[in-house]
């Protein structure tokens, strides 16, 4: 989603703030754009196109300064178009839309101003022109409305009236050495120190930062940030509308690794293949240290956090929904506690009946996903004061917000498609599952010890099932052809379906829909032809004679089948039946192993159609809107 880039220095910043930019790309985004103060004036260059190439554009139109902003774009508000990227700049009382004469502020934004409609009637009242379909187009011309002298004291007018969320990195034209930074339920960090220690940056994440400085500030919803060469000076809204500053303490500069080296590519073709393949390495790393079952793996005060809960309210969105949705089972028949999974979009504008004695578990790659940050503060707005998030984003708004986390270690995530944080989220949902199985005398000493070895094990298992890429790629090839799939499971395996099918709508764009196996003959089943490829995941558990009777279902209407199965389930491939047979099965951790192929035959099947992998269309890698 939208990412925002602001420098201010001594040398040129252009370089950086690009440079910038394409660290942010993986977050995906339809439109790109600088903007510098340059000779007294402001000058900008936007572009539909990569970040490659405003790279270039930058260099022709000559783009050169001490001090600018600059903006991936992932539009809501406006198509995808050169007069809707960002930056964009005020045009004040006078302005002629058809010479569109730069104004005075130049602004970018990542969020969604929801008053946006009645501030643009009130300004164009007053003046102003607007020569974008975009809400972020009224911030710029409130601030320079408000615009007395001073832009930090504008800027902290114009938020206040604000609804919605925000992070905004804005200059003036008439003061050539400042760049303010306000957020607001859209993340937003400062960076202290570059190639000399004068510098100052801001960004959506420190990711854009690395190689430039590993020294990071990160602000918190409501502050302001006025960034000169040699000083930064934070002010935060207080409920009454009034700013207090906040001393270096309340706001302190840390030292944050966000590995450059992660956005390199290797040898693999994309980064999806890249992070498939980084599975055993990811899930070795989540699991580290994993001697015993105790809740102090999820935090000091966990102990007593726990003792106060008697069920599970698990919020969260698209594949880290399914991991929750996985984790249910686990939970229920493991630990024996109910649970209940909610999509955090849903979940955060429904009624429904709150019990203070839930354990509030987030679930999220990024840490920053508007909708499950608003469904984790509407739980403890209804009085669920006892959170966890699972989160791959140790810093991340999250993880800052709950009172317990386990952060998963997956690396960085850049493939917009979710693999490695899926499995790795899994790895520690089955640790939470133990630790309130333990704690609620439902784990012998045998069945721990019995369990820590097969999580020592997974990477290896994976390993196994990463060897199998050939046959996938053999599948692939057949599923490009197709227009629509089916993807059955059954229990435990259900939601690896749902995730199969997440995966291949995702980037290949076939339409793809996953059914418990046993609710085919309720409806879906009418779909079957020759023509419909069924994927099956089956494992050897309890529920694979029933399965095996929902494929005959398949079977005997012509469908064609593509079983995943365990080596033990003994399923042979026959016309009609394409095997690929994994290790035998791996017991309650089997969803891990089952879902890595249907992640490659997505990948796989993207590839052979020749569609943009990485960041596949109209989707964004971190969604920090609604
Ligand atoms: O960062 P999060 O885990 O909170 O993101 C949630 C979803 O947006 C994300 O899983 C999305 O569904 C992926 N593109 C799936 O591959």
């Amino acid at each position: 989603m939208c990412g925002i880039v602001g420098a201010v220095g001594s040398r040129n910043i252009t370089p950086v703030l690009v440079e910038g930019l394409k660290r942010l790309e993986y977050r995906g985004y339809d439109s790109c754009g600088v903007a510098v103060l340059q000779d007294g004036a402001l000058r900008r260059s936007r572009s539909t196109q990569r970040v490659a190439e405003l790279d270039a554009q930058t260099a022709e139109d000559g783009i050169n300064s001490t001090l600018g902003i600059a903006h991936t774009r992932w539009a809501t508000h406006g198509a995808p178009a050169v007069h809707n990227a960002h930056p964009h700049f005020s045009h004040g009382p006078g302005a002629d839309a058809a010479t569109a004469k730069p104004g005075r502020v130049a602004l970018v934004h990542n969020g969604i101003i929801e008053n946006h409609e009645q501030l643009r009637a009130e300004l164009q009242a007053k003046g102003y022109v607007f020569l974008s379909q975009t809400d972020t187009e009224v911030i710029a011309h409130l601030i320079d409305q408000l615009y007395d002298g001073d832009l930090f004291a504008a800027v902290k007018a114009a938020t206040l009236r604000l609804t919605g969320a925000y992070a905004i990195a804005v200059f003036h034209r008439d003061e050539p050495q400042r760049v303010i930074g306000a957020r607001y339920g859209s993340p937003l960090i400062l960076g202290v120190g570059g190639a000399d220690a004068s510098e100052r940056f801001l960004a959506s994440d420190a990711m854009a930062l690395a190689g430039v400085t590993d020294q990071i500030v990160y602000l918190e919803e409501g502050d302001v940030v006025d960034l000169q060469p040699g000083r930064h000076w934070i002010e935060h809204r207080l409920a009454d509308g009034s700013y207090q500053r906040m001393e270096a303490d309340q706001r302190p500069v840390r030292t944050v690794t966000a590995h450059s080296g992660a956005v390199e590519l290797g040898p693999y073709r994309h980064y999806m293949q890249k992070e498939i393949f980084e599975q055993p390495r990811a899930i070795a790393d989540t699991l580290e240290g994993v001697e015993a079952i105790t809740p102090t793996l999820f935090g000091a005060d966990a102990a007593a956090v726990f003792g106060q809960i008697d069920r599970v309210l698990i919020l969260a969105c698209g594949t880290s929904y399914y991991s929750g949705s996985s984790a249910k089972y686990w939970l229920e028949s493991i630990a024996k506690i109910p649970t209940q999974v909610e999509i955090a979009s849903e979940y955060r504008y429904r009624d429904s009946v709150p019990d203070p004695r839930t354990l509030v578990v987030t679930i999220s790659q990024s840490g920053e996903t508007a909708d499950t940050i608003a469904a984790l503060k509407h739980a403890r707005s209804l009085g669920m004061e006892q959170t966890l998030t699972i989160c791959n984003v140790s810093t991340s708004a999250m993880v800052r917000e709950c009172k317990l986390h386990y952060v998963t270690r997956a690396g960085t995530e850049i493939g917009v498609a979710s693999t490695k944080a899926f499995t790795t989220q899994l790895a520690a949902l089955f640790l939470l599952t133990l630790t309130l199985a333990k704690l609620r005398g439902n784990l012998s000493a045998e069945q721990e010890a019995g369990h820590i070895k097969a999580m020592r094990h997974l990477p290896a298992a994976l390993q196994a099932v990463l060897a199998l890429e050939p046959q996938v790629v053999a599948w692939a090839e057949a599923f490009a052809r197709k227009d629509n799939a089916l993807f059955l499971g059954r229990g435990l395996h259900y939601p690896i379906a749902l995730e199969g099918a997440l995966k291949l709508k995702e980037i290949s764009y076939i339409h793809a829909e996953a059914y418990p196996a046993g609710e085919l003959k309720h409806g879906p089943l009418a779909l079957v032809t020759a023509e419909m490829p069924v994927v099956v995941v089956a494992p050897h558990d309890a529920l694979l004679e029933k399965l095996k009777s929902n494929m005959q279902e398949v079977k005997a209407r012509g469908g064609e089948l593509y079983v995943c199965a365990d080596a033990d389930t003994h399923i042979q491939a026959e016309p009609g039946i394409h095997v690929i047979r994994l290790p035998e099965h791996y017991g309650a951790l089997s969803a891990i192993l089952h879902v890595v192929p249907l992640q490659l035959l997505a990948y796989h099947t993207a590839c052979a159609k020749g569609t943009d992998v990485d960041k596949p269309r109209n989707l964004a890698k971190s969604v920090t809107v609604e």
